[in-house]
């Protein structure tokens, strides 16, 4: 089994059918695509063309209708679900558009849950927790609870604790739908740096230009095809 080396996240003939009563409504029609770890791409398209669909396949989150998933040469979802739910905890880093962080928890706590559930000793997540909380540069709201905290500021805990294990891949899901241009711009920039600084690979899907011509490479997804944009 893979564990360290990842470096490729494959999709090979994606198809995906929702159903409505019994008639299938296909969604993705046969999506290949080739992501490498160290390099950011951005999936567009027009609202409802399948965007987060396709995300949730690419990130073990749902399963195709047919088609494969593979990390390297590894295939998730012929993975049983333990291994395939460890694998997603430790090579996947999810960034949605609505953050989802615990309400009842700080912001430290948020973020440290992710490595106290792999095992990791408290201290040393702290010591992480705070490491990433300096380059979010919010240091000093490490005991505010969400709700104290702007919505900016709630996505730059989110990015936190989706890098906090090291992934190799950060799946990011509109990241800045819900935020002003000048937090946006703040968000995508933190995002990058999970490439830059750490070297992930980026996989970041939006409808704002100015969000997705930041990644180095743009797909398009329409009827259910992707292409280059
Ligand atoms: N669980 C589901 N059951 C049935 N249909 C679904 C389900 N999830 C998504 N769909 C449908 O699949 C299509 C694609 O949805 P998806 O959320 O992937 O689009 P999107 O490109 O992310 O849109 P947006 O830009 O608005 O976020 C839509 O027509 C949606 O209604
Ligand atoms: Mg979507």
């Amino acid at each position: 089994m893979i564990e360290d080396g990842v470096d490729k996240l494959i999709a090979n003939m994606v198809c995906k059918d929702f159903f409505q009563g019994d008639k299938a409504m296909p969604v993705l029609n046969g999506v290949s695509v080739e992501f490498e770890k160290g390099k950011t791409y951005a999936i567009t398209g027009v609202s409802g063309s399948g965007k987060s669909t396709l995300l949730h396949i690419l990130g073990g989150l749902d399963v195709p209708t047919s088609g494969t998933v593979l990390l390297n040469d590894l295939d998730i979802y012929s993975l049983k679900a333990s291994a395939k739910e460890r694998i997603l905890n430790q090579r996947f880093g999810f960034v949605f558009q609505f953050h989802y962080l615990i309400k009842e928890l700080t912001v430290l706590e948020n973020i440290i849950v992710v490595g106290l559930i792999k095992g990791q000793a408290r201290k040393e997540c702290i010591a992480r927790a705070e490491e990433l909380l300096v380059e979010m540069g919010l240091p000093d709201k490490r005991n505010n609870y969400p709700s104290q905290l702007s919505g900016g500021q709630q996505q730059r805990v989110a990015i936190a604790r989706a890098v906090f294990n090291k992934p190799c891949f950060l799946l990011a899901d509109e990241p800045t739908g819900n935020l002003d241009k000048q937090n946006a711009q703040t968000v995508v920039d933190l995002i990058l740096r999970a490439q830059s600084d750490w070297g992930m690979g980026v996989i970041l899907c939006s409808h704002d230009p100015d969000v997705y011509n930041k990644m180095g490479m743009v797909y398009n997804l329409h009827d259910g095809i992707l292409t280059i944009k």
